[in-house]
């Protein structure tokens, strides 16, 4: 695991293994922004990075040897752009790919523009993320995280700095759980044992979890989780879990779609499709570890969160297309394609969450294909019945550095929800077109009464399956905790745009 410290140490007289510079495009060249190591290798150094090719482009990497001008044996400059567009986010996924291309290394360094406190949390949260790694099944694994980063800053003493560093670490730890669960095969973590890990995870902290198991869904009327979940041999689980800080300002609800592996079910899919289904429980692994940093933070926001967990398989107890399932709360649907489970799961956990009148819904699935060819796999998906909410969202991911965009909920959406001739509710509509929109007015409808919710579709950003990039990982890159955490951050310092319905 990757710890962070910050010195004032000179960027060319800091002894460790490694040193991560930023090199910013100016008018007159690449240029790095530690003038102490400028002037270390001397005048030509200029030459020396045009020569080598190096630009200052974002998401460039390019080691060269410390040789003695420096006290550190290998110099890794990493391009931060335009000099005048350097952002947090710019920080965060140039250290983190400067950290993430040292594996194996023990200590590094880092020299890039640490002026604010804000600019000292971003280059500790890329640090962070850059330095995650899974190693569960690799009997070698020699290409551990760099052990300690440290962040070269004048800021060292500097209370905000400090507390940002130590919320980086929370969150971090919080995103960095939620790629492993996303990266753990699907037979390693099958309902029963992701909602027993969510318990053993929460042993200590001041986390309440209840699990419910199949017998208490089927007797409970959870016919969307048992509809889903009822192919396979390892059955589903409703797992809820309660952070109840003593004097709350507001109460969030979240729900995350945690199909431990989706293979279509009767409604198969082909198996190009399906070879990453192991990631259809990012959701529930982003609701699950915002929680766990909103509590470690000690935000005064109540939470309450709901995983919906199953397994998605085609047997011979599997629902059939055809098939109509009766709801928690009692609503009817007519399964037509079994490939679109998550919608069913979330709705039994929407209702569940709607009885506590929590002042917000925010649900978070990978739940359409059709989101991902909207917004490409970079970007999430935002959708909501409240305007005002669905752009708090959207800044609270922009603050975070996380990519989302806002998809409508068109008025002729709600009645194809409704065409269905033989239920209260159609699972899917007959065209093709607008697929991540018909599921969020399908979600919708199970919004309680007054209720402010937002819908984050994941299905493109949860799981990188490309090369690596900033300090996004290869697999499961823990998209939308630090989204949540952010925007719990915004409702408990009472700094959000107020939503519809609020005083
Ligand atoms: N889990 C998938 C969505 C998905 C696609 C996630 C790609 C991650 C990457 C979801 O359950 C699904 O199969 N959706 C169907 C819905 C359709 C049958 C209406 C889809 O999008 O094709
Ligand atoms: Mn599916
Ligand atoms: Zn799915």
């Amino acid at each position: 695991m990757t710890t962070i410290h910050l010195s004032k140490a000179s960027a060319a007289k800091t002894r460790t293994d490694a040193l991560i510079v930023g090199v910013v495009k100016t008018e007159k060249g690449p240029q790095v922004t530690a003038e102490a190591v400028a002037s270390a290798f001397g005048r030509t150094f200029a030459k020396t990075l045009t020569g080598m090719g190096v630009k200052g482009s974002p998401g460039e990497v390019v080691k060269m040897p410390g040789a003695g001008a420096v006290k550190t044996p290998l110099v890794v400059l990493v391009g931060l752009g335009d000099a005048d567009e350097v952002t947090e986010e710019t920080l965060r996924r140039a250290v983190g790919a400067g950290v993430r291309s040292l594996a194996g290394v023990d200590t590094a360094s880092v020299a890039v523009p640490t002026d604010t406190a804000e600019r000292v949390a971003a280059a500790a949260e890329g640090a962070l993320l850059g330095g995650y790694t899974y190693d569960r099944y690799l009997s070698d694994s020699s290409d551990q995280p760099v052990g300690e980063v440290t962040i070269l800053t004048e800021l060292v003493r500097d209370d905000a700095a400090l507390a940002g560093v130590e919320r980086a670490t929370a969150v971090i730890a919080a995103v960095n759980a939620a790629r492993t669960w996303v990266n753990t095969p699907p037979g390693d973590l099958t309902p029963p044992i992701f909602a027993d890990e969510i318990v053993a995870a929460a042993e200590g902290t001041s986390i309440e979890v209840d699990v419910l198991d199949e017998t208490r869904l089927e007797e409970l009327g959870y016919g969307g989780i048992m509809g889903v979940g009822r192919g396979s041999s390892h059955p589903p689980r409703l797992v809820t879990l309660s952070y109840t800080p003593s004097e709350p300002v507001a109460h969030i609800a979240l729900v995350g779609k945690g199909i431990t592996f989706d293979s279509g079910g009767i409604s198969i899919k082909p198996s190009a499709s399906m070879y990453t289904m192991k990631c259809d429980m990012a959701g529930a692994a982003a609701v699950v570890a915002a929680t766990f940093a909103v509590a470690e933070l000690g935000l005064p926001v109540q939470v309450t969160t709901y995983a919906s967990l199953a397994e998605n398989l085609p047997s011979g107890t599997a629902t059939r297309p055809g098939d109509v399932l009766t709801m928690y709360g009692g609503k009817t649907v007519e399964v037509l394609n079994t490939d679109a489970e998550g919608r069913l799961v979330l709705a039994d956990a929407i209702t569940t969450a709607s009885e506590l009148q929590p002042d917000l819904i925010v649900d978070v699935a990978t739940l359409t294909g059709a989101c991902v060819v909207a917004l490409g796999d970079r970007t999430g998906g935002i959708m909501a019945n409240d305007d005002n909410f669905r752009s708090s969202v959207h800044a609270s991911a922009e603050t975070a550095g996380e990519s989302m965009w806002p998809l409508p909920l068109p008025e002729e959406m709600a009645e194809k929800v409704k065409a269905s001739k033989i239920a209260d509710l159609s699972q899917i509509q007959t065209e093709r077109w607008g697929g991540a929109l018909f599921a969020g007015a399908f979600l919708r409808e199970f919004v309680g009464e007054g209720i402010t919710w937002a819908h984050l579709d994941i299905a493109g950003t949860a799981f990188n399956e490309g090369k690596p990039w900033g300090y996004t990982p290869k697999g499961g890159t823990g998209f939308a905790v630090r989204t949540l955490v952010q925007l719990a951050t915004e409702r408990a310092n009472g700094s959000a745009p107020a939503a519809a319905g609020d005083a």
